[in-house]
């Protein structure tokens, strides 16, 4: 079974929905530790009910550390407020040259980078928005993409009803890229961005 470290900052519904997917076999992985940017956060609460050790404001050695020791496959990244250093994404790498960092971000990549991704592509005015899983590389919000899914929003009337209906995609996508990378190897390294 192979073993993932997440890092969340947040509310953690990304987390949690993947570990609903790890305990459902969607995801064929475990995970094995959850680091955050602070305690009292609702990812961290999920991690503490669930059993799952948590660190706390992880230096990158600390991270480094954790991910050797613990023979760990993956990092991934569920709403993490911290840019990652780069010494910390070359430290991970894998032996084939690819990150072994997976992120989510709500916008379909290259559009709408940063924050708050859902609000500007509503406030744009685009007739569509959508969820990318990509690789984390050094630059931020780029990346090979793992998972892209795109969903109409001209028919939403407030950021809050784009914001729901990306979330509940979200959360089926993320666990199955994450399955595919790690278990199958599924990744097209000519679809950068
Ligand atoms: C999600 O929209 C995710 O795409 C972005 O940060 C948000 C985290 O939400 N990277 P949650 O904490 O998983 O609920």
């Amino acid at each position: 079974m192979k073993r993932i470290l997440a890092l969340a900052s947040g509310r953690g519904s990304n987390f949690q929905a993947l570990c609903d997917a790890s305990k459902k076999g969607i995801l064929r992985a475990d995970i094995v530790g959850l680091g955050v940017s602070r305690l009292g956060t609702g990812a961290a609460q999920i991690a503490m009910s669930a059993g799952i050790p948590v660190l706390i404001q992880p230096s990158d050695q600390a991270i480094i550390d954790f991910f050797r020791e613990e023979r760990v496959d993956a990092l991934v990244l569920a709403g993490y407020m911290k840019i990652l250093s780069s010494e910390l994404i070359e430290a991970l790498r894998g032996k084939d040259g690819h990150s072994r960092i997976v992120n989510i971000h709500p916008s379909l990549l290259p559009a709408f980078p940063g924050m708050n991704a859902y609000w500007q592509a509503y406030n744009a005015g685009v007739p569509e928005t959508g969820v990318t899983v990509h690789l984390v590389e050094r630059e931020v919000d780029t990346g090979p993409v793992l998972d892209q899914k795109s969903f109409r929003i001209d028919d939403l009337r407030s950021v809050e009803e784009v914001e729901a209906r990306g979330l509940e995609i979200e959360h089926g996508l993320y666990a199955r890229a994450i399955d595919r990378f790690i278990n199958e190897g599924k990744l097209d390294v000519t679809r950068t961005h």
